[in-house]
């Protein structure tokens, strides 16, 4: 059994915490067998190593890891990406399609943010879960599958049952196995130990000398909440090596890019609205000049190429990947990857007066159908508001409004095609 050293440096997992070990641990322990594991732990937390560590060092590595945001899947497409549809299941589906239970036959499915999931699909969820069986949509045939499921999530799976939003059942079926990871705040040594690892990729990325904190920034450093835990804490040293001449970080300068100060109470909650989450524009226009030269650096690699080799075609289908990143084309239609990674746009919480979460029989999607009229309240409707807002204000550019919004231009593509924009 490979040690949990280095399974960490397999999967680029810094920290030493005994509660990160002991995750870390559980993973490798459970890896040979087809128990289903629930990842908990708040959002930045690294719960996506855990699924990856558990599928390749299992029997099914040589087999098919797909890993699914099920919150970033809208509720009348997800049965048909998870499980499949026939020919003519629905207005659109003019081919059979193979669900991800399907194609991922003899591997492994890791569904994040497993809590998102609708109730119907819950009940076909269960099914694969005790029988290995599902149904297509719009078929009557049962088919078999042999997929380990590794579910995450960050809600509070307990509130959800209670509020009858997930499935009791389905809940004990998905975490024989619970494993958790505890927040940042909660492994103080090993923040400064991953801001140096990120400080220290970011000046090779960007080719600076390497940030440095002073003793009295360190403390500062390791005070802070970080609620975004290890994603947060990425992010700031990402903005500070790019932003901050002098490499000597000082308490004050580290200060500027914590949100609320050093502050280690609780977060407030967000009041203020949707505008001023933007007003920084220093920051905002720092970030498209950086996006800027990195287009640029891709394009010279590109041309180079180009004048090296002559033939288009083939540079073109050997640089796929970058010709993507420079252009914004989505590879390809409704892809497994297209939910991987997919980054779903912060909501700012004004709608909480009037959706209360706590009303069991005010399910969100019911909701929405209801207030359409009246006025935009639902998630999806917000996101599309500030979607669009955003784009007017930046005249239809695609970049300025993407960094406006703090999601990459690919999302915001996406997400432009997703609501017919
Ligand atoms: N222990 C760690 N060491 C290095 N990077 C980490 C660690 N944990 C998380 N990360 C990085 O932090 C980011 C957030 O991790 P992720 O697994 O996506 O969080 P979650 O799924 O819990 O929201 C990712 O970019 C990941 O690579
Ligand atoms: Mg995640």
């Amino acid at each position: 059994m490979e040690s949990i050293q280095a399974i960490k440096q397999r999967f680029g997992i810094i920290g030493n915490d005994p509660k990160l070990n002991r995750a870390i641990e559980k993973a490798i322990q459970v890896s040979p067998t087809d128990i289903s594991v629930l990842v908990t732990g708040e959002s930045g937390v690294g719960k996506e190593s855990i699924p990856k560590i558990i599928h390749q060092l299992s029997h099914r590595k040589h087999g098919k890891y797909i890993a699914v945001n099920c919150g970033a899947i809208p509720e009348g497409t997800i049965d048909s990406e998870l499980f499949g549809h026939e020919k003519g299941a629905f207005t659109g589906a003019t081919q059979t399609r193979n669900g991800y239970f399907e194609v991922a036959d003899g591997g492994t499915i890791f569904l994040d943010e497993v809590g998102e999931l609708p109730l119907t699909t819950q009940v076909r969820l269960l099914r694969v879960l005790e029988n290995g069986e599902f149904i297509k949509v719009g078929s009557s045939k049962v088919q078999k599958t042999d997929v380990r499921i590794v579910a995450a999530t960050n809600v509070n799976m307990f509130e959800a049952i209670k509020k009858e939003k997930f499935r009791e059942d389905l809940y004990y079926r998905l975490s024989t196995v619970d494993i958790n990871i505890p927040p940042l705040r909660e492994r103080k040594e090993d923040i400064h130990l991953l801001f140096r690892k990120f400080a220290s990729d970011f000046a090779l990325k960007y080719k600076m000398p390497t940030i440095k904190l002073t003793d009295d920034a360190v403390i500062i450093l390791k005070k802070h909440r970080w609620n975004g835990n290890i994603r947060q804490l990425r992010n700031a040293a990402e903005q500070i090596s790019v932003l901050e001449q002098n490499r000597t970080i000082s308490t004050a300068t580290l200060q500027g890019y914590l949100p609320n100060g050093s502050s280690n109470l609780p977060a407030v909650i967000k009041t203020s609205k949707a505008e001023s989450d933007f007003s920084n524009e220093r920051e905002i226009l720092y970030k498209v000049l950086f996006d800027m030269k990195s287009d640029l650096n891709d394009l010279k690699k590109l041309t180079m190429k180009l004048m090296k080799n002559g033939n288009v075609s083939e540079v073109e289908k050997d640089n796929e990947g970058l010709i993507q990143k420079i252009y914004g084309e989505p590879q390809k239609e409704s892809a497994i990857e297209e939910f991987e990674d997919l980054e779903i746009l912060a909501i700012p919480e004004q709608s909480s007066e009037i959706f209360d979460p706590e009303d069991k029989n005010q399910d969100k999607y019911h909701f929405a159908e209801e207030i359409e009229e009246e006025e935009t309240l639902s998630l999806h409707d917000k996101e599309l508001e500030l979607i669009k807002k955003s784009l007017e204000r930046h005249q239809g550019k695609r970049k300025l409004a993407a960094a406006e919004l703090g999601i990459s231009e690919r999302t915001l593509y996406r997400k432009i095609k997703q609501y017919d924009l």
